[in-house]
């Protein structure tokens, strides 16, 4: 057998593990969300969510994959052998690979409108038929496929050469170049005339939207934005060192994630708003809002809007690779270890699976916008499936095996590395808590009130 790999060092766990958070998530969908339901004080509600509820999921997976060594299935079965947990197992290899599928589609698109930008398309005098570019593009069959195909054989490509050479090298230049661009980005968007208004609607708090479906948006956000409850935090914890410090890690992930979504708010609300466009959620608001201001920016300052588009869809693809390598992880990691499969073949099986998934859930949004899932087109059919069900399914019980079923000592052991990490002694029992109680308990009450409503 071949010695499994491990990350390089700290650096590289939390670029690896925040490369896995920052990605779609933090830069469609928070921003939209915050100001959806209370600017400041939805983000307030989902920073405590963050570390009370999320942080404590992130290290109940986090103590499962370092303490094992071992992909999901593997990990399951190693602590709690011949049970049903195995279940949770092969549930979290299906569900990251359910979401890797739908998002190598909006991958894809990002892919897309980079080349758009290249090719300078967003030009002003064609700012109103640049907003209609997207739903052309989205519903068509075929450059929708091929982008979304670049999209994954990129993801592919770099689980293909391994947890050092592809995934750590990947991450360890992406995630400082992210911040940077989306840095730059910010400045630009906030310093654009009439940008104000799109700094008050995230920072002014507005306690009557803090409606109790709000504290579901922000726990469904933060897990989402964590890329928790699938596994994919699980599976990169397996490739962490015995004396590395989890708490620290995982905190600094959940750290850098929080900035970066905040950053990603204040990069995008101020543009649209001084395009004095009422914000939309999704696609819409990166597809087509985004590419409408750049377009008529483009009338005063044409290379500076050009080199701006180019640099946010740059953003959004390497953010979104930097996440669906951590989905694709997950399927190799059991295929190799379960399977005994070469890294290479695991690759290929995976990358064909999620081609095939994909091409529906893409050609969702065209020829196929007649089939229908329960009522949904086969791409939000999983995104509804994965982040309103899977996540918070996976993320209470990784809470619920590590509090109820794995041995109090042991937890103790892992979270503190034999005893050796006295900060992280100190703080057992609150960590331990919230991992017992406080998280389990609140993640099923949300989970059932929003059944129920
Ligand atoms: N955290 C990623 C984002 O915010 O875009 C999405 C994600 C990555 C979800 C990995 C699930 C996952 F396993």
């Amino acid at each position: 057998m071949t010695q499994r790999e491990h990350f390089g060092s700290r650096a590289a766990v939390i670029m690896a593990m925040a490369g896995s958070a920052i990605g779609l998530g933090n830069i469609w969908r928070f921003p939209f969300i915050v100001g959806e339901y209370g600017g400041a004080a939805f983000i307030l509600v989902y920073i405590i969510c963050c570390f009370l509820l999320s942080l404590p999921i992130m290290l109940s997976e986090t103590i499962i994959g370092r303490r094992t060594h071992q992909g999901t299935f593997g990990a399951m079965n190693a602590l709690a052998p011949g049970t049903a947990w195995k279940w949770l197992g092969l549930l979290t290899v299906l569900s990251p690979l359910i979401i890797l599928s739908y998002y190598s589609v909006v991958g894809g698109w990002s892919f897309a409108f980079l080349c758009k930008a290249l090719a300078l398309q967003f030009q002003p005098d064609n700012a109103e038929s640049v907003t209609a570019m997207f739903g052309t593009f989205s519903s068509s069959t075929w450059w929708p496929l091929v982008c979304m195909m670049v999209f994954l054989f990129l993801t592919a490509l770099i689980v293909y050469f391994g947890v050092n050479k592809g995934i750590e090298r990947f991450s360890k230049v992406s995630i400082p170049v992210l911040f940077v661009l989306i840095v730059i980005i910010a400045i630009y968007s906030m310093t654009l005339p009439g940008a104000g208004e799109g700094v008050r609607y995230l920072v002014k708090p507005d306690f009557s939207k803090l409606t109790p479906d709000a504290y579901a948006a922000a726990l469904g956000q933060s897990f989402f934005s964590l890329s928790l409850g699938v596994g994919t935090m699980l599976t990169y914890a397996s490739y962490v060192r015995k004396d590395e410090n989890i708490l620290l890690s995982g905190t600094g992930t959940a750290f850098f994630d929080l900035l970066f979504a905040i950053l990603a708010g204040f990069a995008v609300m101020p543009a649209v708003f001084a395009a004095g466009i009422t914000p939309s959620s999704g696609p819409g608001l990166v597809f087509e809002t985004l590419p409408f201001i750049f377009a008529k920016m483009g009338a005063g300052a044409q290379v500076i809007s050009a080199v701006v588009s180019i640099l946010f869809f740059l953003t959004i693809l390497v953010a979104a690779l930097s996440s669906s390598i951590s989905m694709m992880e997950v399927g190799v990691a059991y295929l190799v270890e379960e399977k005994k499969q070469s890294r290479h073949n695991a690759t290929i099986i995976l990358f064909l699976i999620t081609l095939v998934v994909g091409i529906l859930c893409s050609l969702s949004f065209g020829v196929l916008s007649d089939v229908k899932l329960l009522g949904n087109t086969i791409f939000n059919f999983c995104d509804r499936l994965a982040s309103n069900f899977l996540m918070t399914i996976g993320a209470l019980l990784f809470s619920v095996f590590v509090g109820w079923k794995m041995d109090k000592a042991a937890v103790k052991d892992e979270l503190t590395n034999g005893g050796k990490i006295k900060s992280s002694g100190k703080l057992f029992p609150i960590v331990y808590f919230l991992i017992k109680y406080v998280a389990p308990v609140t993640i099923a009450a949300i989970f059932i009130i929003g059944l129920l409503g």
